[in-house]
């Protein structure tokens, strides 16, 4: 009963399983072209994210649609090495509020560090303007609930950037589950590897601070988290979870502030040259006199509070019980997933990286077994480009409006936030040694 107001499962399929999305930007006034026929577009972060997936493919391919006018970051000589690295020819600020009373954007991104989402995502809403936010939408609870109520203020809703859903692979998955060939899901197995190289990247940066990106429960595994609901069409409503730190942080016997200055550059297994990226060389290593931001950052500071070894079980609306674990030092990247239903078995292994040969046709296996039948193995076409495909399919959706069933409407605050706050319980439930119910975190 204490659910109820925040998990009402006709609503929510509504949303999550895609029946009715009216008020998402897809179709919606929201999205209106202005009068010469380009959106006015700002970004608010302008790091890794904004200039490779939201600035230069975005000038390149959406030019037509869409006119940068303002890009910000605290730090000047990052947003100024983003402009060059965008090939943008916008006015670039240091204050929010100055770029947005300057050059008045209609449409914002928000692709800061993750703790900072929800300030502007609400100041760009009390602005009136059309929202996206990179996730995960927030690193809180406190968080969640200013934004949820600043879209009910303004009569508006966010876009997140879920571009998981957007890969050919993971349609595929849902497509197969909302077909009912395994019938209802009584239970999942979840399991993500993120290996010593990309799993010891989040160590190297803010991510290792849990006031600056929520922990990977809420950083990394928002996406995992958002998946499962929109796979399952099925609301979070209770989490209990175990997590240590094993690998990274205070475990290394030795630590400095960044690669570069160590004297353990030969002895130290996760060193990083960032020499050898001119990019980053811009992008971070030229600004770190401003912010000391080191993209290079040991993997061993002693301040890391955040978990590399996580496990949790989540119950859903629809009496699913998940299974899920994240790991952030292993050998190969990727991830397995597998459905139990009433009448057979989904399961799913996707090889992003290893040290052994995996052909292209193998990259995702998936493969239905019926129960008291036989296994078959689903075709699946992998999509080009970052994230298996999604970040075009999810770029084209949002700026070409491609036309989408459905099941893959944008995702939008209630996926945003549903997916947080499991992480957000999770969190909760390590810290506080006991199962949280989503529904004493916000109300929706
Ligand atoms: N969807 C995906 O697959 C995906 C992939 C990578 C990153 N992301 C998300 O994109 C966002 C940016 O990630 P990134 O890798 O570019 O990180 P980054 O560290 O490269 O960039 C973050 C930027 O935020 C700026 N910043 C710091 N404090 C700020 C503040 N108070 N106000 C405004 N800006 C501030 C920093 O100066 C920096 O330029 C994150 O939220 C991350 O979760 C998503």
């Amino acid at each position: 009963m204490a659910d109820q107001h925040l998990v009402n499962r006709r609503d929510f399929v509504k949303t999550a399983g895609g029946a009715v999305a009216a008020t998402s930007l897809l179709g919606s006034d929201a999205f209106a072209q202005t009068p010469a026929g380009r959106r006015r577009y700002a970004i608010i972060g302008t790091g890794d994210r904004a200039s490779g997936m939201w600035g230069r493919p975005i000038r390149e391919r959406y030019s037509d649609v869409l006119e940068f006018v303002g890009i910000c970051d605290p730090n000047s000589k990052r947003v100024a090495a983003a402009k060059e690295l965008m090939g943008v020819s916008c006015p670039t600020f240091t204050n929010f509020d100055e770029m947005c009373n300057t050059v008045k954007p209609d449409l914002l991104m928000v692709t800061t560090v993750d703790a900072f989402h929800s300030e502007y995502i609400v100041k760009g809403l009390d602005r009136g303007y059309d929202v996206m936010t990179e996730k995960p939408m927030v690193i809180d609870e406190k968080q969640c609930q200013a934004v949820l109520d600043a879209e009910k203020r303004n009569k508006k809703k966010i876009v997140v950037t879920f571009n998981y859903r957007f890969a050919p692979k993971h349609r595929t998955v849902k497509e197969i589950l909302m077909s009912n060939e395994i019938g209802r899901v009584v239970s999942v197995d979840f399991s993500w590897y993120l290996d010593v190289y990309h799993g010891a990247d989040y160590f190297r940066r803010w991510h290792r601070l849990k006031n600056r990106g929520g922990s990977l429960w809420v950083h990394k595994a928002t996406h995992h988290f958002d998946l499962m609901n929109w796979w399952l069409g099925a609301d979070p409503v209770e989490v209990q979870a175990d997590a240590s730190l094993q690998i990274y942080g205070k475990n290394g016997k030795f630590r400095a502030a960044n690669c570069r200055q160590c004297n353990y550059k030969k002895d130290c297994r996760f060193y990083y040259d960032i020499n050898t990226n001119p990019t980053r060389m811009k992008l971070y290593v030229g600004p770190e006199t401003e912010d000391n931001y080191y993209r290079d950052g040991c993997v061993f500071r002693e301040d890391c509070d955040i978990y590399d070894s996580m496990q949790a079980v989540v119950r859903y609306s629809n009496g699913a019980t998940m299974s899920y674990s994240l790991n952030a030092a292993m050998p190969f990247e990727g991830y397995r997933v597998a459905f139990n239903g009433e009448f057979g078995r989904l399961e799913v292994r996707d090889h992003e990286r290893q040290p052994w040969e995996v052909p292209e046709s193998d990259a995702t296996e998936v493969y239905v077994t019926k129960s008291f039948g036989l296994r078959r193995r689903v075709p699946i076409v992998q999509g080009e480009g970052g994230h298996g495909g999604g970040d075009d399919n999810l770029r084209d959706q949002i700026f070409r409006r491609t036309p989408a069933p459905d099941h893959m409407r944008l995702p939008d605050s209630r996926a945003g936030a549903m997916s947080c706050l499991t992480g957000i319980a999770a969190r909760k439930s390590v810290e506080e040694k006991r199962p949280v119910k989503i529904s004493e975190l916000v109300k929706l």
